[in-house]
C-alpha cells in the first residue's frame, strides 16, 4: 500500500479515481457535495505537482439505458469547476475516441473528468466485474493511478482494482489515508472507554461490524428500528414496531454473550406508521409502532456518551426519512459534538446529519462511505487497499 507523498507525480499524466457516487434531487442538483469537497486535497496536490489529470467515478447504480439520463457525472464537473475554481473538461464517454483524443491532448494542470464509469456495466458488466480488457484500457491512459474513492473501496471494479495491476505506479490519496487513519485504531488499538452507537433500520445489516466490535467496545448503545429487535429477543413487548424475526436468535446471542449492549428505555410512537402524532411511551402496547427514541433513552445514551474516550457512530436513532422522527438522530448528534471523545461518523444518514447540523467540524472525522467504512470495522479486507 504505497502513499501518495511517496510517489514522484512531477509532471506525470495521474489518473485518480474517486467516489463522486453524490445523491442527486429530481432536477439533477447535488443535494450533498461532502464527497467532492474531500476529494480536493488530493487533486490540488497533483495540480500542485504539475500534474495532467484524468478523473474516473461511478454515480448510482446503471442497469438499463435510462438511468444514462439520471445518472450522468456532467453536475459534478459544473460543482467540481465552482470548487476549484478552474475549467473541467468534461467527456461525455468512458472510453473510445473522444476520450482518446481529450487525453492526447491534455496539458499539465488540465482537469478531464470522464463519464460514469458503470455506464459501461450496460456493455456486459465491465465496470462493476472488473473486466479485464477495461482495466488495461483504463491503465492505459496515464502513467500513475491514484485510489482516493475511499466511499466504493469495498468494492472490485475495474476502474479501482483492475487498473492498478496493469499501470505502472499505483498508490493512495489523502482522502483514503485520511479514512485509514481514523478508522484502522478502531479495530486495532481504540482509547478507552470505547463506545459504538448503532442505528437504522435492520440488525442483518450490522450482524458483523457488532461481532466484530463487541469484543473491541466497552459499550454499544443500539437505537434505530433495529432495536426493536433486541428488545423483543429480550421479552419486552414492541407491539407493531419494525422486528427482523430471522434475527431475534443472533440478538439472543448477542445479549447473553455480554451485557454491553444498551438498549433504549422509552419510545416515540404512533398508532398509524404514516402518523406524525407522536407520543412517548416507556413500555409499548401490541398497537404502538415505534419510531425513535424517546427522551430518557437520549439521557441514557448521554451518560455512556460522556465517559467515553473514542466514540463510533453508524445509524439514525429514529424513523430519519421523516423530520418528526429526527429529534434521536439530531440529540445524539449534539452530544457527541459536545465531547472531547475521537469521534468518527460512518456515512449515511448520520453523516447527513452531523453535516446539515453543521457540526462537521466538531467531530474528529465524518466518513464519506458508509458500506465501506462498515465492511472495514466488521474486520473485512477491502480490495480497494491493497493496490
Ligand atoms: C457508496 O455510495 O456507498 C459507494 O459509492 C459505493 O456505491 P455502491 O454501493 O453503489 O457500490
Amino acid at each position: 500500500m504505497k502513499r501518495i507523498e511517496n510517489l514522484n507525480l512531477e509532471n506525470k499524466k495521474v489518473i485518480i479515481r474517486v467516489d463522486f457516487n453524490v445523491p442527486l434531487d429530481d432536477n439533477l442538483n447535488i443535494i450533498d457535495d461532502n464527497r467532492i469537497k474531500e476529494s480536493l486535497k488530493t487533486i490540488k496536490y497533483c495540480l500542485d505537482k504539475n500534474c495532467k489529470i484524468i478523473l474516473l467515478s461511478h454515480l448510482g447504480k446503471v442497469k438499463c439505458e435510462d438511468d444514462k439520463k439520471t445518472k450522468s457525472l456532467k453536475p459534478v464537473a459544473k460543482r467540481l469547476s465552482e470548487l476549484l475554481k478552474k475549467d473541467i473538461l468534461f467527456i461525455p464517454e468512458v472510453k473510445g475516441e473522444l476520450v482518446n483524443k481529450a487525453i492526447s491532448n491534455i496539458k499539465n494542470k488540465d482537469i478531464i473528468l470522464l463519464e460514469n464509469t458503470r455506464f459501461l456495466d450496460l456493455e456486459g458488466n465491465l465496470e462493476s466485474g472488473c473486466d479485464d480488457n477495461l482495466s488495461k484500457y483504463f491503465a492505459s491512459l496515464g502513467d500513475v493511478f491514484i485510489n482516493d474513492a475511499f466511499g466504493m473501496i469495498h468494492r472490485s471494479h475495474a476502474s479501482n482494482v483492475g487498473i492498478s495491476k496493469y499501470i505502472k505506479e499505483s498508490c493512495l490519496g489523502f482522502l483514503v489515508l485520511k479514512e485509514l487513519d481514523y478508522l484502522l485504531p478502531i479495530i486495532k488499538k481504540p482509547n478507552h472507554p470505547f463506545v459504538v452507537i448503532l442505528g437504522g433500520a435492520k440488525v442483518s445489516d450490522k450482524i458483523g461490524i457488532i461481532k466484530n466490535l463487541i469484543t473491541k467496545a466497552d459499550y454499544l448503545l443500539i437505537g434505530g428500528a433495529m432495536s426493536y429487535t433486541f428488545l423483543k429477543a429480550k421479552g419486552i413487548e414492541v407491539g407493531k414496531s419494525l422486528v427482523e424475526d430471522d434475527f431475534i436468535d443472533f440478538a439472543k446471542e448477542m445479549l447473553k454473550k455480554t451485557n454491553k449492549i444498551i438498549l433504549p428505555i422509552d419510545h416515540a410512537c404512533v398508532k398509524e406508521k404514516d402518523s406524525l402524532d407522536f407520543y412517548i411511551k416507556d413500555t409499548m402496547e401490541k398497537d404502538d409502532i415505534g419510531l425513535d427514541i424517546g427522551p430518557k433513552t437520549i439521557e441514557l445514551f448521554k451518560s455512556y456518551i460522556n465517559k467515553s474516550k473514542t466514540i463510533f457512530w453508524n445509524g439514525p436513532m429514529g424513523y430519519y426519512e421523516k423530520e418528526t422522527f429526527q429529534k434521536g438522530t439530531k440529540e445524539i448528534c449534539s452530544i457527541i459534538s459536545k465531547t472531547d471523545s475521537i469521534s468518527i461518523v460512518g456515512g449515511g444518514d448520520s453523516a447527513a446529519a452531523v453535516i446539515n447540523m453543521g457540526y462537521r467540524d466538531k467531530f474528529s472525522h465524518v466518513s464519506t462511505g458508509g458500506g465501506a467504512s462498515l465492511e472495514l470495522l466488521e474486520g473485512k479486507s477491502l480490495p480497494g487497499i491493497n493496490i
